[in-house]
């Protein structure tokens, strides 16, 4: 894969004092009453906007926020994330009330080299979406330089994250750069054997993950709440569990699918149930052929995590997506705690290569307190599943050979 880096383009290696460069961040960040619950996203951004003000350049952040289709919703507005990111990055920064048009040219014309504007969600304007060549070309002359670090909005074709590389001289950042040479290693030619964990609530979101992965992986195993869909698809009772009782027959499909590829499916053979989901219930581990019929499982059972855990002393790469079990509600976390510290461990002393990705997946890592042990843990959620699905991403098709 061939794209231009900040070490590479030729805009940014010469006279960049003075330059605008419209920096594509992901600050799609999770806000509860108004507060960033987790800025990640942000502080992953701090390399390349450090850098570019070292340059001498404008930094002029662009990005989405929630889904407003189009309009202008103050909820989403972007403004809420001034306070966290001038924390995060020390300095005072501009804040402008659109994405486009002379007012914002002027305001970020009055800047001093090396600073820092924040523009109002671009998804405020429907062009964005749409990826429409007016829309894209009124952003492109906000900035003299598109600089992509949003990995996690590189499945979508928007005026952002795809229709800008066009129009100007365009790199990845740090971060976008960290996320491909990690994920270079693709999904087909990762060092085997190949385990891939899958987790989450649905079959019906992630089938196109599972058929991708069977036929490249060397074990699939599955957990969340996905799994009582193939407990159930193998006759167990699931007893009030989450379950998809509608795709037994996809979950069956998948496992025919693994069975021709040589791909071994790994169902828990044992699962953590309680009547309901809340902190500290009374729980224990119960065989998958004795679920009662008024108890949930909430996580895959102790056996199961165990030798699971141990299990991964045979495997050279480790792609996870998914927590395998309700892992917010305490000691539900307890498997994927177990397997994800085991995973750390042998990334350290096995070599084990462990990538992984997915909003859940990362705070399960982080609460398990692994975050930074793994090779690699992406930020992105959809932009990861397509990734694994073996999909072309457009926002890096984009960058491409530019
Ligand atoms: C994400 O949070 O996964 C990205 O920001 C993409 O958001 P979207 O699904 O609204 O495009």
């Amino acid at each position: 894969m061939t794209y231009q880096t900040l070490d590479t383009l030729a805009d940014l290696k010469s006279a960049t004092e003075g330059k605008t460069v419209l920096l594509r961040g992901d600050l799609n960040v999770p806000v509860r009453e108004k507060k960033i619950t987790d800025s990640t996203r942000i502080k992953r951004l701090v390399p390349t906007i450090q850098e570019l003000r070292q340059k001498g350049c404008r930094v002029v952040l662009i990005s989405h926020f929630g889904r407003p289709n189009g309009k202008v919703v103050p909820d989403m507005s972007l403004k809420v994330l001034v306070p966290e990111i001038e924390a995060i990055l020390g300095i005072k920064i501009l804040f402008a009330n659109d994405c486009i048009g002379d007012a914002v040219s002027s305001a970020i014309n009055s800047m001093p080299n090396g600073g820092v504007a924040l523009l109002e969600n671009l998804r405020f304007h429907d062009g964005e979406e749409k990826n429409d060549p007016a829309f894209t070309a009124a952003l492109a002359k906000i900035g003299d330089i598109y600089v992509n670090d949003a990995f996690s909005a590189a499945h979508r074709a928007h005026a952002s994250t795809s229709g800008l590389a066009d129009l100007l001289p365009a790199a990845a950042g740090r971060l976008m750069q960290a996320e491909l040479e990690a994920l270079e290693v693709s999904v087909g030619s990762a060092a085997r054997p190949v385990t891939a964990i899958v987790g989450g609530a649905k079959v019906s979101t992630k089938l196109e993950l599972l058929n991708n992965l069977v036929s490249k992986v060397d074990r699939l195993v599955i957990g969340g709440a996905m799994a009582n869909t193939f407990l159930y698809s193998l006759n167990n009772d699931v007893g009030i569990s989450l379950c998809e009782y509608d795709f037994a027959d996809t979950a069956r499909a998948v496992m025919v699918r693994a069975n021709e590829e040589g791909c071994e499916i790994v169902l828990p053979s044992d699962v953590l149930i309680a009547s309901e989901l809340s902190i500290g219930v009374d729980c224990e581990s119960v065989k998958v052929a004795s679920i009662p019929q008024d108890k949930m499982i909430l996580d895959i059972g102790t056996n199961s995590a165990r030798s699971l855990a141990l299990s991964l002393k045979e495997s050279r790469t480790l792609l996870w997506n998914g927590p395998l079990g309700a892992f917010e509600v305490p000691p539900f976390d307890s498997a994927t705690n177990m397997v994800s510290r085991a995973a750390a461990a042998l990334t350290k002393s096995n070599g084990l290569l462990t990538i992984a990705g997915g909003g859940d997946t990362a705070a399960a890592l982080s609460s398990a307190g692994v975050l930074d042990d793994f090779s690699y843990v992406s930020t992105a959620g959809g932009a990861f599943l397509e990734w694994l699905e073996g999909k072309e991403l457009p926002g890096i098709s984009a960058l491409e050979n530019k």
